[in-house]
């Protein structure tokens, strides 16, 4: 059988805009579509998109988890971008603080700023529900937790969006995207050492498994990528959609003040709906099979998380934001498997902590239109004009 080809650009700026049309119509495809425009392939319906995670083996991310081959003075290995037995031996190391035991010495503390930022915000009036709420507890405490020197730590965010700019496809908002993705790589070579971050930081935890001899000093140095790329946009663009969808679904959110103990759906449901890693890739060595299809040896193929997440075939009414939604559990937004987020317990966390304290203190939230920040990789708005209405 051929495999059903999808001609449209999926990663034109229309459709990073609006891209659920579209994964629609790939999954009405098939299991396996290609995309002749990128010549890749992609897997958009939810059984496929976690069939392909859990087999990590034959669908590996050792060559990259972008949609095309990278230059070689960009192709670094990290957790993310390593196979077996090499993604155990990194993923100890940059686990271990993101584990829920380390995790729980956090909780006062970044309830407490959370606590803080809300009761700020409902006096405010107007704010923005990015740069002032979203931003908040990923800029000031992941930034500090992870104990980067400050020098160049303002442009963490600048480079945490190029850097998911690069995963998408060989398209001119990935190749802009390198300039800055070099500087962040020039920036964790020459600036991070074990004398420059912050002792007992989680980047210190690096250099202390390599005098350990877990890890080369190479490794060392790349493996500060893992924590700082994922750690800001994607729990910051998380939270952005969590406070428009509490917004504009009154219901729920009189639902979740009646029972905060739907706290964690609410959340799951924010990322499922509107997931904020939209696709990374695999490679596969030999030919596989997918639904009855063959998957050239040696074919790149991208695993649409987002899409899966909205597949009618997995979900009833999926589109909907619905809190206590049968079988939210298996969502895919954070992934699946070997590779699924190593931080997704930090940030369920911040955006716990931010919710028990809406709860407390707003009756109502308003938002208005929201605006996008496009990117190749990431699903998440650049301003959303919001308001806590006081309890
Ligand atoms: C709501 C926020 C987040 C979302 C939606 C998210 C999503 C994801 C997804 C989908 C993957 C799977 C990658 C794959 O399949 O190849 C992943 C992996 C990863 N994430 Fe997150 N992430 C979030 C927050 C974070 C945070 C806060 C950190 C770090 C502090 C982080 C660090 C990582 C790392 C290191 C990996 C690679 C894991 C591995 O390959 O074993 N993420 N994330």
């Amino acid at each position: 059988m051929n495999i059903p080809q999808y001609d449209q650009d999926i990663f034109s700026d229309a459709a990073i805009l609006d891209p659920y049309d579209h994964y629609r119509a790939m999954r009405d495809l098939g299991p396996l579509v290609y995309l002749p425009l990128y010549d890749i392939y992609a897997v958009s319906r939810y059984a496929d998109v976690k069939k392909v995670l859990l087999a990590h083996n034959v669908f590996r991310s050792g060559h990259g988890v972008a949609g095309f081959t990278w230059p070689e003075a960009f192709s670094v290995e990290t957790t993310l971008t390593s196979d077996e037995p090499t993604h155990s031996r990194f993923r100890q190391i940059i686990g271990a603080p993101l584990a829920v035991p380390a995790l729980a010495q956090l909780t006062t503390d970044i309830e407490a700023s959370a606590d803080a930022l809300v009761a700020r915000l409902v006096n405010l009036g107007q704010f923005d529900g990015m740069s002032d709420f979203a931003h908040f507890l990923p800029v000031t405490i992941v930034s500090s937790l992870v104990g980067l020197p400050e020098q160049g730590r303002e442009k963490m965010l600048e480079w945490a969006g190029a850097a998911f700019d690069v995963l998408g496809v060989d398209n001119d908002r990935a190749r802009n995207a390198f300039a800055l993705v070099g500087e962040m790589i020039e920036y964790v070579k020459t600036q991070c050492n074990p004398d420059t971050v912050k002792p007992g930081g989680w980047a210190a935890q690096i250099w202390t498994a390599m005098q350990e001899g877990r890890i080369t000093p190479q490794e060392a140095g790349t493996l500060h990528v893992d924590i700082l790329a994922p750690a800001l946009d994607t729990t910051i663009f998380a939270t952005g959609h969590l406070l428009c969808q509490l917004a504009t679904n009154p219901g729920e959110w009189d639902q979740l003040k009646a029972d905060p103990s739907l706290i964690p759906a609410a959340i799951d449901e924010a990322i499922r709906l509107e997931s904020p890693i939209r696709t990374f890739a695999r490679v596969v060595d030999e030919a596989q099979e997918i639904g009855g299809l063959t998957l050239p040896a040696g074919a790149r193929v991208l695993v649409l998380y987002a899409s899966a997440n909205r597949d009618e075939r997995r979900w009833d009414d999926p589109e909907r934001y619905w809190i206590q939604r049968p079988g939210l559990q298996g969502h895919l937004g954070f992934g699946q498997g070997r590779h699924i987020c190593a931080g997704m317990h930090l940030a369920k966390l911040e955006m716990r902590s931010l919710l028990k304290s809406m709860l407390r203190r707003v009756d109502r939230i308003e938002v208005g239109t929201p605006e996008l920040q496009p990117n190749n990789i990431l699903r998440g708005f650049k301003s959303l004009p919001a308001r806590f209405v006081p309890v």
